[in-house]
């Protein structure tokens, strides 16, 4: 018995992880009665049961699949959309922390979180990982507490908003044209580039980052910096995702390496030194309100930005004859559509609980949540909810509701409704780039879309002169 007990008991651990793996309803299952009766030391390993085995099943495509299937089908499958709370554990830089906290997947709850004036942050923590797990130079110290650490409710996060969007004009709802950095709206090819290459990923990050830099800083970015802006950018995921050791000196080295080139091309630009002086004049510390921006740009500004811009190209050139009208056919509703159903962040994460819950979850799990508590919460889930997007997986511009999408962590609907993302009361947390952003990814795709068009036409010429 004792032999057969640890044979079997190993035995079926790795019969369930291959069926888990194999056929991802079973792992629903499997990680719901988990959530539902295993005690706390072994829903502690959920993880285990959920993350490792849908990233196999996805073949680590975090973007498009991993997040989609674990809070668009896990999480809902055991809580309900109805409930849309469900529980994590705390993971700090890759380690198991203590205790366990809501993960937020409605459009509901989410919006409740996201938008409360209230609603906290830890001031320690990188997204998956916490500053005193990272080496020296993944965050600058200078910076920190940035504006993503701190609570809504802080008045300097509402002066550190309102700056970036007073200062820096393309990233303004409705910026005026005499007075962005570069021609409102334009898109520029990158050296290399042309709108063929709408199947090169890097490239079309190359033309994200180049363009980005453009608008928001008037800065034009050679090819080796912005392929040092990719190499950033994939190491510093590591970093987000909690992946990143505190002995990994020579990644913090790199990434500390990138921002200073960078930062040495838009410190001194006219763009960059208005900054500084438009944030020394309110008593502002200018230059690492500067930093802080160039910070995020290359963070937030060039990863969301690149990633929606990315997924977006490929769905597109992935079915042009069908894609390409339909983008042409109405660019705004097609656009909301790929923000919907591709978010490149997973929202406002970790969060800090502001309102402490005691008592049973959907699934009567007892739960003990004081203020201060870890939480998650998912833009994947938000925009995949059935109550307010029907037929949420099917890929619908202009569908009822297209604009009530979670991607910028406040609802878009309600961003939109107001003239500045920095004063908005009814969406207080909107990402400030939103407007930006949108008209970006909305220009590169244009720009690759007219390449895959010109690629259509030609096919349409040939197989015409063919048949003569
Ligand atoms: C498609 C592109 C983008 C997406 C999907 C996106 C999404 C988000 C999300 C979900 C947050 C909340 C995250 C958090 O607080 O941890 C956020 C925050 C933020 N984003 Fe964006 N973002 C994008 C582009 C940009 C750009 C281009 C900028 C440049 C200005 C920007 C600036 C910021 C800032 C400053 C914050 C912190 C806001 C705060 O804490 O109050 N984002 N963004």
């Amino acid at each position: 018995m004792g032999v057969c007990g640890k044979l079997c008991g190993f035995l079926l651990v790795i019969v369930l992880l291959l069926a888990v793996i194999i056929f991802p309803p079973t792992g629903r299952v499997l990680w719901t009665n988990i959530h539902k009766y295993a005690p706390d030391v072994v829903l502690q390993t959920e993880m285990f049961f959920s993350f490792v085995p849908i990233m196999i099943y996805c073949k680590g495509d975090y973007l498009t699949c991993v997040k989609d299937k674990w809070m668009g089908d896990y999480y809902p499958y055991a809580y309900g959309w109805d409930a849309g709370v469900g529980l994590t554990w705390q993971v700090v830089g890759g380690v198991v922390g203590q205790g366990n906290g809501p993960n937020i997947f409605s459009h509901a709850q989410y919006k409740k979180a996201a938008h409360s004036p209230t609603a906290g942050r830890f001031d320690d923590h990188f997204i998956m990982s916490n500053l005193s797990t990272l080496p020296p130079g993944v965050v600058p110290t200078e910076v920190v507490p940035a504006v993503l650490h701190m609570h809504t409710d802080n008045p300097e996060h509402k002066k550190r908003r309102t700056l970036m969007v007073d200062m820096l004009i393309n990233i303004q709802k409705t910026p005026d044209p005499e007075k962005t950095p570069v021609k409102f709206n334009e898109i520029v090819a990158p050296p290399g580039v042309t709108n063929r290459d709408g199947g090169n990923y890097t490239l079309i990050k190359r033309t994200v980052g180049f363009n980005l830099f453009r608008w928001m800083f008037g800065v034009d970015l050679s090819v080796d910096q912005l392929t040092m802006m990719e190499e950033y950018d994939g190491t510093l995921a590591l970093a987000v995702m909690g992946l990143f050791g505190k002995e990994n000196i020579k990644g913090g080295e790199t990434l500390a390496k990138i921002r200073k080139e960078i930062e040495g091309v838009i410190i001194p630009s006219n763009e960059g030194q208005k900054y500084i002086a438009g944030a020394n004049e309110r008593g502002m510390d200018g230059l690492n309100r500067l930093r802080e921006v160039i910070f995020i740009s290359m963070f937030a500004g060039y990863g969301g930005t690149g990633g929606l811009t990315t997924l977006s190209v490929a769905h597109l050139v992935g079915d042009p004859k069908n894609q390409v009208p339909l983008f042409f056919a109405d660019t705004k509703a097609y656009m909301e559509e790929c923000a919907r159903f591709f978010p490149p962040v997973n929202g406002m994460n970790p969060y800090k609980v502001t309102d402490a819950f005691k008592g049973a979850l959907s699934n009567g799990k007892e739960v003990d949540w004081p203020v201060g508590t870890f939480g998650m919460m998912s833009t994947s889930g938000a925009n995949r909810d059935p109550a307010v997007f029907k037929d949420p997986n099917v890929f619908k511009p202009g569908r009822e509701n297209g604009d009530r999408f979670m991607t910028f962590n406040n609802e878009y609907r309600e961003v939109n409704a107001c003239v500045s993302t920095a004063d908005c009361p009814k969406a207080p947390r909107g990402c400030p780039g939103t407007h930006m952003a949108l008209r970006l990814a909305t220009g590169v795709m244009k720009f690759f879309a007219e390449g895959e068009k010109a690629k259509l036409d030609e096919a349409a010429v040939s197989s015409g002169q063919q048949e003569l």
